[in-house]
């Protein structure tokens, strides 16, 4: 049998070695030594690479759109919120099948300092796994379970920085020169000033600047927080290294890398040190170096940007960078559209998605583990009436339950008073209004909260691409107040919606008179349906629908034989909607069979009509 696959390391990197060489060089300089290192590194870890795990290169190189069909269902879950540690989740890895999910992201569960851990995201040894959570070996034990039972594995690649804990940063501490080669370090303010003229700030109330003075005097580059050190890739002993990282990762069994804020990896003075055209290069590198040791793996791009700069981290047909990429705007637009109720800015997006080549796979999703930013197209708005700070402030309000009549309760995530700029916080049932029902006890509310609930979920999975739930969303978790207590954590409000998954409540998932339950039981059969039908495939084509009123969002979707129109009422009160004949169409949700040139939508309802 391995006969048969004795060229096929050399076959993979002769296809791809002219292009790599010539970023490489052009990247570095010429550095051929660099280069040659480089695809040391690349045959060293294809021999590594297990038997299991090479069986699965080989399957999904011969269907490279293993992950564009309409059967694949993500969540995204803390390690110890979910299960306390690896070989817990292990335990539980029964639930995903109960959940229908074939996907997980593993938020990041390598070593980090328990202080200064940015959820995980300052990482102090790419090659260890957090001690409370672990081993390698775990890890290993985990995806290959999760391989046998059909279960795809996600985890973080922290590409940006390290911590101020990672060897390389304690060496770079002690004077060591090649370690400061690998981070940006200044012995005066003069260059990281002129960086500050054009560099945005990512959080500029939790840590302004994008520099820190470290107790001897030396100033290091932390985009982030100053205990997440910038890593220099114009370094190329900083890409070697790191592309082992990552292949380190691949070969414990990840199967999708998420290259975490990928955007910010190249530094150039006198730029905004964002998406410049390096960042693409590098991608373009990591893909190829994938696609010849372990074309299984995926990458998905952690591009929180204006829509403009995302797509293009797909690359091109010819040189392809990231497989996968975040719908963010869409996510974004979702919320504004449930606070306003008026569907035109999704509807707005919906078309511009609609525009996209159908190959690119967006991961859908409402809520994931950071804030939600309202990167929304303001120039559009504004057209309408609409001024970007007094509209964020409206949403902020609505969301945090300030604007008369909001059932939402979230909270505001790095608010900047002279900006008057904020962020928001929530899990999706208490923004949903969920939470505030079961406080006031208020059945209607909460049966209308519930419904609001299910139908953002029934938009996330009619958007093309990979449905992805937060853990927790299953069931309705609501938001967790506990971190305000945290004296590592109260300052970072996306812990609201990072808390402990609560499995006693879990448990009334199975008991229909429930709100967990209605919530559990319709992400099933939205996932069985999904799918059951071609029309959910990746490579549907798609548009939005007029549907006559301004809070529901229509949808066509159209693949093979299959036509769907799709409604979703962003209102709570009931809608009727005329069509200008009459249509004949199964409910998916129901089975029925109808033909009416009418249908009424529920307060917060949604329709699946396939057409017959
Ligand atoms: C990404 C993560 C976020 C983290 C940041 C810095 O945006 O999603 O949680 O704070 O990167 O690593």
């Amino acid at each position: 049998m391995a006969a048969n696959y004795a060229n096929e390391f050399d076959r993979r990197l002769n296809a791809r070695y002219d292009e790599l060489k010539w970023l490489y060089c052009e990247l570095y300089q010429n550095d051929e030594q660099g280069l040659e290192y480089l695809c040391g590194l690349l045959k060293e870890y294809y021999a590594k690479r297990i038997d299991s795990l090479k069986e699965i290169d080989r399957k999904r190189e011969k269907n490279p759109d293993w992950y564009r069909g309409n059967d694949i269902v993500g969540m995204m879950l803390y390690v110890d919120n979910f299960a306390g540690n690896l070989n817990g989740v292990i335990d539980k890895i029964d639930y995903f099948t109960e959940c229908g999910v074939n996907y997980i992201h593993f938020m990041p569960l390598l070593e980090s300092p328990k202080e200064h851990s940015d959820g995980g995201y300052a990482v102090a040894d790419f090659r260890k796994v957090q001690p409370e959570l672990g081993t390698m070996d775990d890890l290993r034990k985990l995806t290959d379970l999760c391989h046998q039972r059909g279960i795809s594995c996600c985890l973080d690649f922290v590409m940006n920085h390290t911590s101020d804990e990672h060897a390389w940063a304690k060496a770079a501490r002690e004077g060591d020169a090649q370690a400061k080669s690998r981070y940006f370090f200044f012995d005066s303010w003069d260059i990281p000033n002129e960086y500050e003229r054009t560099v945005p700030q990512v959080f500029p109330t939790t840590a302004p600047g994008n520099f820190t003075k470290l107790p001897d005097g030396d100033i290091v580059m932390t985009t982030f927080y100053p205990y997440q050190w910038d890593l220099n890739y114009a370094n190329p002993m900083v890409f070697n290294d790191m592309t082992e990282n990552l292949l380190y990762l691949a070969n414990a069994g990840i199967d999708v890398i998420r290259l975490d804020a990928v955007p910010y990896i190249w530094k150039e003075l006198g730029t905004p040190c964002r998406n410049l055209p390096q960042v693409h290069n590098i991608v373009r590198m990591m893909r190829m170096v994938c696609e010849i040791v372990c074309p299984s793996v995926l990458l998905l791009g952690e591009v929180v940007m204006e829509p403009s700069k995302v797509v293009p981290y797909f690359g091109s047909t010819e040189k392809p960078e990231c497989h996968m990429l975040y719908n963010v705007t869409t996510m974004a637009s979702t919320w504004n559209t449930v606070a306003t109720r008026d569907v035109s800015l999704l509807r707005r997006q919906m078309d511009k998605l609609a525009e996209l080549p159908h190959n690119y796979v967006f991961l859908n999703y409402l809520r994931c583990h950071d804030d939600i930013g309202w990167g929304l197209d303001y120039d559009w708005l504004k057209e309408r009436w609409m001024e970007e700070i007094p509209h964020k402030r409206y949403l902020n309000d609505y969301f945090i339950g300030k604007y008369p009549g909001s059932v939402s309760r979230g909270e505001l995530y790095n608010e900047d008073q002279i900006l008057q700029d904020a962020r928001l916080c929530g899990t999706t049932a208490s923004l949903c209004g969920i939470e505030a029902a079961v406080y006031s006890d208020d059945e209607a509310a909460l049966g209308l909260a519930v419904d609001a609930d299910i139908m953002l979920h029934a938009y996330m999975f009619t958007q093309s691409g990979i449905p992805v739930i937060y853990s927790g969303d299953e069931v309705g978790q609501l938001n967790d107040y506990s971190y305000h207590a945290d004296i590592n954590k109260k300052f970072d409000s996306r812990y609201l919606h990072r808390g402990r998954f609560d499995w006693k409540l879990a448990e009334k998932r199975k008991d229909p008179e429930t709100y967990q339950g209605s919530i559990f039981s319709a992400l099933r059969k939205l996932e069985e349906t999904r799918a059951a039908n071609e029309v959910f495939m990746a490579q549907a084509e798609f548009y939005p629908l007029e549907t006559g009123s301004p809070n529901v969002l229509g949808i066509f979707r159209q693949y093979g034989a299959q036509n769907l129109l799709a409604f979703f009422n962003f209102c709570g009160e009931e809608c009727v909607l005329r069509f200008e004949q009459k249509l004949t169409y199964i409910d998916l949700m129901t089975g029925e069979k109808h033909h009416t040139d009418a249908v009424t939508l529920a307060p917060y309802g949604f329709l699946w009509a396939l057409e017959q």
